[in-house]
């Protein structure tokens, strides 16, 4: 019998406009181009070359033979809640009840997407500083929010004024979402900027959504944990994760805390797409906490020797660099080069086999800078180093 002749399908019908209205990630379109390419140095991407602590790693195997893999509690095992509020409670003096208080995620991502989910109405406004890291916009308007971008400028160390935020408070806006330390600029908030930005909250009643994943990595300063803030608690939703301070990106756990009110909200979007965070990751970054502090200690300490030798050379080549205080990302200028932020990404990779990310895929803010991550061994840095002096002489 012939087959009926099959009807086209226009896919793009059935796509919801709020998706379409996102374009794709920038960084990631790069990270496709330079991983194609052999023999490239890239510093391209935003996770810890380290591999997994073996004792944290070790952990989450032996849970596979040793306990029940099935769903934890949708808010995640109680002895890792209970030990995340200790841990919270030790590094910046905040009390969170573990009963529900705080909820394990599937990393930030999937917290930040429970937070938007739960707390935007069609139009409410988030307040976002750029440049930030990719996901915070497109999870807003997914929501149905609208996001509301500040600018931050080199001049200010990449922290957003609150003289800059006043201006954008409206009567719809919801909340302001920091991430701090940030990715791309490495920019970490002084304590005076955290206070006046708090200070705001509390004045036009809008939360504060925090993420401070990259909390552990700071350097010469101290992190400032904005729940640990006079009144703050109540009002912050604090985001954290061990993708970066403990090398576990790939085991995919972070967590919320906040207060109960909004927990309950938080959990209802968190059970009903996720049920649970994977359990087995669960329990290593349960091991993470007993017993990762002296590899967190090590791994900070090779950051630190490598963004010395970034932002130094850097400098020296006439790239003006910031000095970033946090996380593992430098952002400097390529301005006195001539080129944008996108030529100078692009024509490094194809000359000089070093790959780095335009600035403008992170926001406002981020033109005419690129984003260099210093997850590559010293060694490796020395030599991107090099073909960089050599790209730049020759331009
Ligand atoms: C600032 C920031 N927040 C969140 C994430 C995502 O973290 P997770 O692996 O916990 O989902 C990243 C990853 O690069 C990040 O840089």
């Amino acid at each position: 019998m012939p087959l009926d002749k099959v009807k086209a399908v226009n896919y793009k019908r059935f796509l919801s406009k709020r998706v379409g209205q996102i374009p794709e990630s920038g960084i990631r379109k790069f990270f496709g181009i330079a991983a194609k390419m052999p023999e490239v140095i890239s510093l391209c991407i935003g996770e810890p070359d380290f591999s997994t602590p073996p004792p944290i790693a070790k952990a989450g195997f032996d849970a596979v033979y040793d306990k029940p893999i099935g769903y934890t509690a949708n808010s995640g095992l109680m002895e890792l809640r209970e030990k995340l509020s200790e841990h919270l409670e030790n590094l910046y003096q905040i009390s969170y009840n573990p009963e529900d208080e705080i909820v394990v995620t599937v990393g930030v991502s999937e917290a930040v997407k429970c937070v938007f989910t739960a707390i935007c109405n069609d139009g409410d406004e988030i307040i976002i500083p750029e440049p930030c890291f990719v996901s915070y916009e497109p999870e807003v308007v997914f929501a149905g929010g609208v996001p509301v971008q500040v600018g931050c400028k080199a001049e200010n160390n990449f922290e957003p004024l609150a003289s800059q935020i006043r201006e954008k408070i409206t009567d719809k806006t919801k909340a302001i979402f920091l991430g701090f330390p940030n990715n791309p600029t490495g920019a970490v908030l002084t304590p005076e900027n955290a206070l006046a930005i708090a200070k705001l909250a509390e004045e036009h009643d809008f939360l504060i959504i925090s993420d401070e994943i990259y909390d552990r990595l700071v350097y010469g300063v101290e992190h400032i944990c904005i729940s640990s803030l006079p009144n703050m608690k109540e009002r912050t939703v604090l985001l954290g994760g061990f993708s970066k301070d403990y090398a576990m990106p790939g085991w995919r756990v972070g967590y919320m805390c906040a207060n109960p009110d909004l927990m309950e909200a938080f959990s209802k979007v968190h059970q009903y797409a996720i049920m649970s965070a994977p359990t087995i990751s669960q329990y290593a970054a349960l091991a993470a906490l007993e017993i990762g502090e002296p590899f967190v200690k090590e791994m900070h300490e090779k950051y630190n020797r490598r963004r010395k030798l970034l932002v130094s050379g850097l400098n020296e080549m006439g790239l003006d660099c910031f000095e970033p205080r946090g996380a593992f990302y430098a952002f400097p200028s390529v301005a006195s080069t001539g080129l944008s932020g996108d030529e100078f990404a692009e024509k490094l990779l194809i000359e000089q086999q070093v790959a780095v990310v335009p600035g403008s895929g992170f926001g406002i803010g981020g033109e005419n800078h690129v984003r260099i991550a210093y997850c590559k061994s010293y060694e490796e840095i020395e030599i991107a180093l090099k073909q960089m002096w050599e790209f730049i002489s020759n331009i």
